[in-house]
């Protein structure tokens, strides 16, 4: 006959036992849950590389890289082409039905996407009137040194050339306002000199 003592430690024993068990569940679950995550994200970002090129590294000045880009900065903004706070007649219609969650997923995708160094030839006279214009108005307070970018500051880096000077000439002519203001301010003083000068110094950053 059983003591009470002993009938308590065999419960104790059933309950631990079953503990074990679901926290073994939990744990296997985790690297199967997050595999289909990100196949789910690359399947997502497949239709996105027609014109950002493989793993979001574009191969033309008509469409930015995205390969790298901090996760925060994408996710706002295909929030932003979605709300059309941003527009672009190829963009906007690629954001208009995805939702929050898509958002996220191809962000991460696409931030941890390893960047390639694009194929563009500088003119070293540029470059250096590109990095004195930049030093003299702070970019990097901002973007960072190497304009390596931070949460909601874009990664500029070995950013396509033609795509770069379009975004300056678009926040200075206030085309692009989705920018809080901060973009606006810093352009609006540059000449097309200046663009040229920056974005010849920054494509070739790596
Ligand atoms: C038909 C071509 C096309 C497709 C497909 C496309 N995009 Fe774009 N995307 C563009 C263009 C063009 C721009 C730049 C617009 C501009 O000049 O402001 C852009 C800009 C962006 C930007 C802003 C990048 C930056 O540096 O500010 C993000 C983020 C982006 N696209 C994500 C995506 C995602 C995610 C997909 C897939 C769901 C996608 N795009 C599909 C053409 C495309
Ligand atoms: C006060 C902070 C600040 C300063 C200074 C600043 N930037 Fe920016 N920049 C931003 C922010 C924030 C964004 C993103 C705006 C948005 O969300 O649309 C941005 C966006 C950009 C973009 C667009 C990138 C893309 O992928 O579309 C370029 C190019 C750029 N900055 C270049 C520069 C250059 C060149 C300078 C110096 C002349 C500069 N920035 C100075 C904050 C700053």
């Amino acid at each position: 006959m059983m003591t009470r003592s002993s009938k308590r430690s065999k419960r104790v024993r059933v309950w631990f036992v079953y503990a074990l068990w679901l926290v073994a569940c939990l744990l296997l679950s985790l690297p199967s849950m997050s595999r289909a995550d990100a196949q789910s994200a690359a399947t997502k970002a497949a239709v996105c590389t027609s014109c950002h090129g493989l793993g979001g590294n574009s191969t033309t000045g008509e469409y930015p890289s995205l390969a790298g880009q901090t996760s925060r900065y994408l996710y706002l903004q295909l929030r932003d082409f979605k709300a059309g706070r941003r527009s672009d007649p190829r963009m906007s219609p690629m954001a208009a039905n995805l939702t929050p969650d898509d958002m996220h997923d191809l962000a991460d995708y696409f931030a941890a996407q390893k960047p390639i160094a694009i194929d563009f030839k500088a003119d070293p006279v540029k470059v250096e009137a590109g990095r004195k214009k930049s030093e003299e108005i702070l970019c990097t307070m901002c973007h960072l040194g190497g304009f390596a970018g931070q949460n909601e500051i874009p990664r500029v880096a070995g950013q396509q050339y033609a795509y770069i000077v379009k975004q300056l000439q678009d926040f200075r002519d206030r085309k692009r306002t989705n920018d809080a203001g901060n973009m606006t301010s810093v352009s609006k003083n540059l000449t097309d000199a200046d663009i040229e000068n920056l974005a010849n110094y920054i494509a070739n950053l790596q």
